[in-house]
């Protein structure tokens, strides 16, 4: 299928505090919108548009052509130049709106529809090649999981409610892959703020499948996250 991909990088990155919008912060002499879009741009795409604040537009595009440029050289694509399938537009105030204005920009010839948060920088393109494949196979929308690790407890201010049973839960991720039809008809339909697009999806009545995550996938939320990806990156350079 011809795949469109929606990286959204509007926000501002409260929970960081970096003192600027989290894309744009350095993870090493790269930023994590630079390092999100490296898995982007590996995999296989036919249109790639990045959401980002209004005032950073002009260096999304920049960081989008130097990542697409340097994937060409080390793989150059049969049809063309990957800086061709760039795309950037402005994000809105939340996140939801933010993919609302990306899917906005998508060519009519898209027929599979990846969202996915840059603030996941370091997802490895295994996961995109995963998620495109169940969305092919199943014309469902998926969502990549992990299983959770921590006990859980329900609770009720300080007291402790109940114990939670896990085993039914699972962690989401992205980026999460839809056909494109069915997820545009989802966002004409949205009457609400959903948490993810999954979400979106099914209270429209879309069905929703899953697949394998990964744990280089998590998203950079607080300065602890930041640090892991500064680690992750420098052990995989050492
Ligand atoms: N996002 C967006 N537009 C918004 C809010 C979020 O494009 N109005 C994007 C972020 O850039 C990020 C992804 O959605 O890649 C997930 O959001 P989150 O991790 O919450 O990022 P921020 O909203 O920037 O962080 P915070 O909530 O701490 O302010
Ligand atoms: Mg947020």
């Amino acid at each position: 299928p011809r795949v469109g991909i929606v990286v959204v990088a509007a926000g501002s990155g409260e929970r960081l505090g970096a003192g600027a919008p989290k894309a744009f912060v350095g993870i090493d002499d790269h930023s994590i919108l630079n390092h999100a879009l490296r898995g982007v741009f590996r995999g296989p795409v036919a249109q790639v548009v990045v959401v980002a604040p209004a005032e950073r537009a002009g260096d999304a595009l920049t960081e989008a052509l130097a990542v697409a440029d340097r994937t060409d050289a080390a793989a150059p694509l049969p049809s063309g130049r990957r800086r061709d399938l760039v795309h950037v537009v402005a994000g809105a105030a939340t996140r939801q709106g933010s993919v609302a204005a990306g899917l906005g920009a998508l060519w009519a010839g898209i027929e599979v529809v990846l969202v996915h948060d840059a603030a996941r920088a370091l997802t490895p393109p295994e996961v995109f090649e995963r998620v495109v494949a169940a969305v092919d196979e199943t014309g469902a929308g998926v969502v990549p999981v992990l299983p959770v690790v921590d006990t859980l407890k329900r609770v009720a201010g300080s007291d402790v409610v109940e114990a939670v049973d896990r085993a039914p839960l699972a962690a989401a991720q992205t980026p999460q892959g839809f056909p494109r039809d069915v997820l545009d008809a989802a966002y004409r339909a949205a009457a609400a703020e959903f948490t993810d697009d999954t979400a979106l999806v099914a209270a429209a009545g879309g069905r929703i499948t899953t697949v394998p995550g990964h744990a280089s996938a998590f998203k950079i939320t607080t300065p602890a996250d930041l640090e892991r990806a500064r680690s992750l990156v420098q052990d995989a350079g050492a």
